[in-house]
């Protein structure tokens, strides 16, 4: 089988050195008051723009910022990523006023070998999302070679990811991309097995391609958190208060038909953590079968815990994505910060999807994220990739393969 890697040229073999090097970065971090909350993605970044700046490169950083929609946003703005960008490296980060036109060109030009630049906020330009073909060649025309690192944004057929890369002849990965289709190709096309997956999070409607991709690969499939209701009142549990998607009961059962006719074991929880609301100050452990009426499930209970556990050894492979309860509330988060010590502990090739669980794992602590082999930094990205899908920012990184 063909390497996850085939065909994409690492920035490492890349005669960068003196050339003008557009990095398309995914510094969509989340902001509160306009100051960043977590930074990982910036950090994550860091490899990629170190090498290129050692090694001599002008250095050109492109990213989108949230979903603006209408132009120019203040709130949106890459200036806080800029600053924060430049006190982890420990140089200046000039970030021209628009990612195009004479302000960029300006500050891409005074570049000298070994300094970098932030272009504003791609998504300021509607065009950036149409992969408008004008629009790709004005954010190339300043540049020499191209390369990505922006794992997150992978998924989208955008001008800056996908159709501007197609441009340039000198095009690769950096190191941060080069980890993820390492890591995430590995468990779509080779995994070693038994292969256990956890997912959770809100809805089944969300993971209903990741579901059926799974059970094609996996040996034991474990589901959590707010998903695990629609499964169980599929099952016939009164589930009272809690969130159900009534429209995905049918498709739950039969999800469960095909796990069984795989001889996949699907693992469900069998106690849960009930309170009457989300704003509870406690939490109380119940059977799943016996939700009392007013109460929601908010997390799945020690017994699941124990089981879900229990179902990693052995495993060669664990595969985790979405949040086993409310774990952002303590009374709700000891589920998923079971699962995270559980696979923590667990000597399988550990994987985390990104999004809410790669959150979670941070913050059940740090000795725990390090025990995690890789940890996804793309949310729909690295579902889509589990998904089996091609994903545009990659296969167009792709020469003769
Ligand atoms: C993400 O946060 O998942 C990526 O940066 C992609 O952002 P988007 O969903 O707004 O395209």
């Amino acid at each position: 089988m063909a390497s996850p890697l085939a065909g994409i040229t690492s920035i490492k073999d890349m005669p960068i050195e003196g050339k003008r090097l557009f990095i398309r970065v995914d510094f969509n971090v989340p902001l509160e008051d306009g100051k960043i909350t977590d930074d990982s993605r910036i950090r994550e970044a860091l490899p990629t723009i170190k090498h290129a700046l050692e090694r001599g490169a002008r250095v050109i950083l492109a990213s989108h910022l949230g979903r603006p929609k209408k132009g120019p946003d203040p709130k949106l703005s890459m200036e806080p990523c800029g600053a924060r960008l430049a006190e982890l490296l420990g140089v200046e980060v000039h970030v021209p006023d628009d990612c195009i036109g004479d302000a960029a060109k300006k500050i891409v030009m005074d570049l000298r070998a070994g300094q970098v630049c932030l272009l504003e906020n791609l998504r300021f330009h509607p065009e950036e999302e149409k992969d408008d073909e004008g629009f790709c060649q004005e954010l190339a025309k300043n540049a020499d070679m191209y390369v990505s690192d922006a794992f997150g944004a992978v998924h989208r057929a955008h001008a800056s990811v996908h159709g501007m890369a197609k441009l340039f002849q000198d095009r690769g990965c950096g190191f941060l991309l080069e980890k993820e289709i390492a890591a995430l190709g590995t468990i779509v096309s080779a995994p070693e097995r038994p292969y256990v997956a956890v997912l959770g999070g809100a809805k089944v409607s969300d993971k209903i391609a990741v579901i059926e991709a799974l059970l094609e690969r996996v040996d034991r499939l474990i589901i959590g958190g707010a998903m695990a209701n629609t499964f169980l009142a599929a099952k016939g549990c009164n589930m009272q208060a809690s969130k159900i998607e009534e429209d995905k009961l049918a498709l739950a059962r039969t999800l469960m038909e095909k796990a069984e006719a795989k001889k996949v074991a699907i693992l469900l929880p069998t106690d849960v953590v009930v309170a009457e609301s989300l704003e509870a100050k406690e939490g109380k452990v119940v059977k799943a079968a016996e939700v009392p009426a007013g109460h929601m499930a908010l997390d799945i209970g020690p017994a699941s815990l124990e089981a879900f556990a229990k179902a990693f050894d052995g495993a060669k492979t664990i595969l985790w994505n979405g949040p086993m309860g409310l774990f952002e509330k303590a009374p709700f988060s000891k589920g998923t910060f079971g699962v995270a010590m559980a696979m923590a502990a667990s000597s399988a090739f550990t994987v985390i999807g990104g999004g809410d669980s790669a959150a979670a794992v941070h913050e059940a602590g740090e000795d725990v994220a390090a025990k995690i082999r890789h940890i996804s930094t793309g949310g729909g990205a690295s579902l889509e990739l589990i998904e089996g899908k091609k994903l545009p920012g990659i296969e167009v990184l792709r020469k003769s393969v």
